[in-house]
């Protein structure tokens, strides 16, 4: 048999090891949309421009709508002998129109035009992810203005360091990935210029018009250079970038819910549509669901460290290398998305026990800052003489095993005479809090109002 797709220079056809390593259909025909899409356009602007007749584009145009009836139906059979979405896609088309179909790809190559369906699937991808992260982002603000005034633990180095309210943690969190959205909508931009007529690397002799094929998909512009047209990934990999910064941040938040939902902590309960249970231990919780979220972040950033070290020793300008940038786009890409999905479903179902957090808010002399500060503000001491006051009266409390509220007057006065009773009243956790009113401090009025903010904020994008 000779080769089906490039019969005329090859009188064979390849070894089945060489269709195996070559064959991109197995993953690429998630492309077709975006293939039938890029395609559509092109053939628009071929008879716009006069390069094919009206009757031909018409053909064209029928045919790949059937095409894409066919595939959308599921009756459309994937060849691994025709290599990749494109040529199956055009093949099908030949069998459809007949001679017509061979005029499609007038002044394209699949290097432009994979270039092209790539661009199309991660600007959707992209858009869908947003949507995700906003409403993850809701999910975790609803909480916040719930929760604005409850008290916990605050922690740096994992040590008890002042008291916050989860209010706070969880607009912490939405912070983050505010940033996630916009590092996504940053890549849309930069990734919304179209490849298509870049032709195989050097453009065309075909009287062809870049712009409205950009226009009729949606870009902002043609990209600028032929040669960079169909070598350019960039777009990829910052969605990678981005995605894998998100994921990050979701593996952060599974690693404290981990942490929160163990019995030590107690902080948190999971619902039971987020938990398993134990085969052999009848009393466990397991938090499954998180735990995966935080296993899972490797993958995302396998895919950048994959395609960042396949980019790297490319010459110009398309090499099949390239083709490698699929499967691993496409895997974390969903791996987020469900990570997306399975956080925000999380976090709408957790419910946090009040007063374990208080509690624990109170624990490690977490107060001890309150006592430096009133030191400062009353007694007008430098704060570093009001630092070392207040670690002499921790190691004291600490040796009798109390909390600092627990200390005597006059067992504070021993360390400094100054020290009036006036100081017991900010010796608590929730004066602790309400006392943080600088911008952006952990107070529950400051927190109620963020969350507020950002409610309506994520409302106000739903419209
Ligand atoms: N399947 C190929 C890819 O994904 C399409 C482009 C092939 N171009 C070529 N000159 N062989 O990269």
């Amino acid at each position: 048999m000779s080769n089906r797709m490039w019969g005329g220079r090859f009188a064979t056809g390849p070894d089945a090891i060489m269709e195996e390593i070559n064959a991109s259909i197995d993953f690429d025909q998630r492309l077709w949309r975006q293939d039938i899409r890029g395609s559509l356009a092109h053939a628009a602007m071929l008879g716009e421009t006069g390069i094919l007749t009206r009757e031909d584009v018409t053909a064209i145009r029928d045919g790949l709508k059937s095409v894409e009836g066919e595939i959308e139906a599921g009756s459309f059979t994937f060849s691994r002998a025709l290599e990749d979405i494109h040529m199956n896609v055009e093949s099908r088309l030949k069998d459809l129109i007949g001679p017509a179909a061979g005029r499609l790809h007038t002044a394209r190559s699949r290097n432009d035009q994979v270039a092209t369906d790539m661009r199309l699937w991660v600007r959707d991808t992209l858009d869908q992810l947003d949507g995700q992260v906003a409403d993850l982002q809701l999910a975790l603000a609803e909480k916040a203005e719930t929760y604005a005034g409850a008290v916990m633990p605050g922690f740096t180095h994992l040590q008890s360091a002042q008291p916050v309210t989860f209010g706070h943690h969880m607009l912490a969190y939405v912070e983050m990935l505010a940033r996630d959205r916009s590092r996504l909508r940053d890549a849309r931009e930069r990734l919304n210029e179209c490849p298509l007529g870049a032709a195989a690397l050097a453009g065309t002799s075909f009287p062809i018009d870049r712009h409205m094929t950009a226009q009729v998909l949606g870009f902002a512009r043609p990209t600028a250079n032929s040669l960079d047209s169909v070598s350019d990934r960039d777009f990829v990999l910052e969605t990678l970038s981005a995605a894998s910064i998100c994921a990050m941040h979701l593996s952060r938040l599974a690693e404290e819910i981990v942490l929160w939902a163990t019995p030590q902590f107690g902080f948190v309960k999971l619902s039971d549509k987020f938990s398993t249970g134990s085969s052999i231990m009848p009393q466990k919780r397991n938090p499954d669901a998180a735990e995966l979220v935080r296993g899972k972040t490797g993958r995302v950033f396998g895919a950048l460290q994959a395609l960042l070290t396949m980019m790297k020793g490319l010459p110009l300008t398309y090499s099949k290398d390239m083709q490698e940038d699929k499967e691993g786009t496409f895997d974390a890409v969903q791996t987020l998305s469900l990570c997306l999905a399975a956080m925000a479903g999380m976090v709408r179902d957790m419910a946090p026990d009040l007063k374990v957090m208080k509690k624990a808010a109170g624990m490690g002399y977490a107060i001890a800052t309150d006592l430096a500060d009133w030191l400062v503000r009353v007694l007008k001491m430098p704060f570093r003489d009001a630092h070392h006051v207040t670690g002499r009266l921790v190691g004291i409390a600490s040796a009798k095993g109390v909390g600092l509220e627990k200390l005597s007057l006059a067992e504070m006065q021993a360390v400094e005479p100054k020290i009036t009773d006036a100081v017991f009243a900010v010796l608590g956790v929730e004066q602790s809090v309400k006392s943080r009113v600088s911008y952006g401090g952990t107070a529950p009025a400051n927190v109620k109002r963020q969350a507020k903010r950002w409610l309506k904020q994520l409302a106000k994008e739903r419209q």
